[in-house]
């Protein structure tokens, strides 16, 4: 936001539920302000059964764009009238630009984040080096797994507690994805290359997941999808292990650049520490 808003200012955002802990309105309007420009980012909470009729009101220009966020990601596919190739494989979309012909296009930049991540913090990451691991088989899993597959990864297991949902992932994002039950998960992580962690253990004060992390080659990097907390004891157990590690904000903070490039048409302004504003702000949420 610039300051004040006008009856031209620029509006996008971002739709989920629930929505009122989102830190992409901190990061959006960081880079707004730092750019100077006429626009405002905002959170959209819709009834979980009103979505497309949200979306459908929004047609022809009355907003720039959407993130979309759970648990509307599938739903946002439907109301698109282009569909990316990335949103394609990954089943679902996590941003909608409102064309000002009055169509909508679906994206999937996710997968963007999830690589912009790794590189970032695993510096010198292939993801074409060798195998990798998904552990899930929820929409977040189904999105690793397909920007793995794009991004050439030579095979990709699925791990997952419920044997029939992996092999249901593995069949849809292509590329020979092979599926693993959790007790054969030590056989998986044999010469992986990266692991992620797409399954919502550990979240809401729910069980953490402990699997044999040891079981990875000393060199395998080690992500969390999680955000909250920004160390989860899965990337703490990683830790000790000596593994390198890539957490689930640095994933957040890489997929908010290219949507607020698709907004705007421009990149975010260098400089901005969103990263720092984010953790000040998971630091307050959690005092
Ligand atoms: P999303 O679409 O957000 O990824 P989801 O569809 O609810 O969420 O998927 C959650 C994933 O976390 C699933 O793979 C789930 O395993 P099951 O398919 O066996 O349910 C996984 N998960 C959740 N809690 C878990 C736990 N305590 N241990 C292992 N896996 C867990």
């Amino acid at each position: 936001m610039t300051g004040s808003i006008t009856g031209a200012t620029a509006v996008a955002g971002v739709a989920g539920s629930p929505i009122a802990h989102s830190l992409s309105p901190l990061i959006q309007n960081a880079w707004i302000r730092a750019a100077g420009f006429d626009a405002v980012y905002v959170a959209f909470s819709p009834p979980a059964d009103r979505f497309s009729h949200f979306a459908e009101g929004l047609r022809g220009g009355t907003i720039r764009g959407l993130n979309v966020t759970l648990p509307f990601k599938e739903a946002a596919l439907g109301v698109a009238d282009k569909v990316g190739e990335r949103a394609e494989l990954a089943g679902a979309a996590n941003l909608l630009i409102f064309n000002e012909d009055g169509s909508i296009t679906a994206d999937n930049v996710d997968g963007l984040g999830l690589l912009g991540a790794l590189a970032a913090q695993a510096p010198g990451f292939d993801p074409k080096a060798g195998p990798a691991v998904v552990l899930g088989a929820g929409g977040a899993a189904r999105g690793a797994a397909a920007a793995l597959v794009m991004a050439g990864a030579p095979e990709v297991r699925i791990v997952n507690r419920t044997q029939a949902r992996a092999e249901v992932v593995a069949g849809s994002v292509g590329g020979g994805a092979q599926a693993y039950p959790q007790d054969a998960a030590a056989r998986a992580f044999d010469g992986a290359n990266v692991l992620i962690n797409a399954t919502s253990a550990g979240i809401a004060g729910d069980d953490a997941l402990i699997l044999p992390l040891e079981a990875t080659p000393a060199g395998a990097v080690i992500m969390d999808m999680t955000y909250k907390p920004l160390v989860t004891p899965f990337l703490e157990q990683a830790r000790r292990l000596g593994r390198r590690t890539v957490d689930g904000l640095e994933m957040l903070i890489r997929q908010a650049g290219p949507s607020f490039e698709a907004f705007y048409g421009r990149p975010p302004p260098a400089g901005v520490d969103v990263r720092g504003l984010c953790i000040a702000r998971l630091e307050a949420w959690s005092s």
